[in-house]
């Protein structure tokens, strides 16, 4: 049995699945980092691939940008395909002088302003937080390994072009520490179900300074930000 989004049959995915935006993404860290990798889904070009980690099976699966495009893939990975274990890849825009180009930020919880959550709560405040030890795990993986790590609140918002350019200051001064489209969906839905869930991201661009990563120095960001979620999410 498949479900509307996923062609992969039950038992072709892992229970530990890495969520980035962009499907081709997944295809990359499939090649790069996965040994023996297949792919287990093409529909709507959302790639998803399986293959081994360390030994361990792991996939990674595409999920497009914002709460509702990853809360259908999160929603049929746990409920049909068994995910345990979600740790979203992905790319941040700072909202603090200190967190700078490249760096990582790992989002302890995730503020919002998508109605999405504060619906299903009837207007109360959920506050959607990471599992405590795939927070742990990925911070003392990224530090041993010599990364620059920011550990804090996000804000995952609706808006990518905001009509107001200074919208973002507000969440600043409560100190969020950046801005994504995705986390405190994915913390809210993993939470419903029973599972783990993880953001680690890469500051992509600064909201203060309006400086972006070459896409060079995307790349090599991006294999920092891969390496310490799977070494959070393999360890039993
Ligand atoms: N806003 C939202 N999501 C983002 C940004 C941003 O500025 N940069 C990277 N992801």
């Amino acid at each position: 049995m498949s479900t509307p989004h996923l062609s992969a049959k039950p038992g072709d995915i892992a229970d530990i699945v890495l969520l980035p935006g962009d499907p081709l993404r997944a295809k990359l860290i499939a090649e790069r980092f996965f040994e023996s990798p297949k792919c287990h889904n093409e529909v709507r070009g959302m790639l998803g691939y399986t293959g081994t980690y360390k030994g361990r099976r792991v996939s990674v699966q595409g999920t497009g940008m914002g709460i509702p495009s990853i809360s259908i893939y999160a929603s049929e990975l746990m409920n049909t395909y068994g995910a345990k274990t979600l740790v979203r890849v992905g790319t941040c825009g700072a909202i603090q002088p200190a967190v700078k180009l490249r760096d990582l930020v790992i989002a302890q919880s995730a503020s919002t302003d998508s109605s999405i959550i504060s619906t299903r709560f009837k207007g109360m405040a959920y506050a959607p937080a990471a599992d405590y030890e795939l927070l742990s795990r990925s911070v003392n993986s990224a530090r041993a390994r010599g990364f620059q790590v920011h550990v804090g609140n996000v804000l995952s918002t609706d808006t990518f072009y905001d009509e107001d350019p200074e919208a973002w200051t507000l969440w600043a001064r409560y100190n969020v520490l950046a801005l994504e489209m995705e986390a405190a969906g994915l913390y809210t839905l993993a939470a419903r179900h029973g599972a783990r869930a993880l953001a680690v991201l890469m500051v992509s661009d600064s909201l203060i300074t309006h400086d972006k990563l070459s896409p060079e120095e995307r790349q090599t960001g991006f294999a920092d930000m891969v390496t310490a979620a799977l070494d959070a999410a393999i360890h039993d």
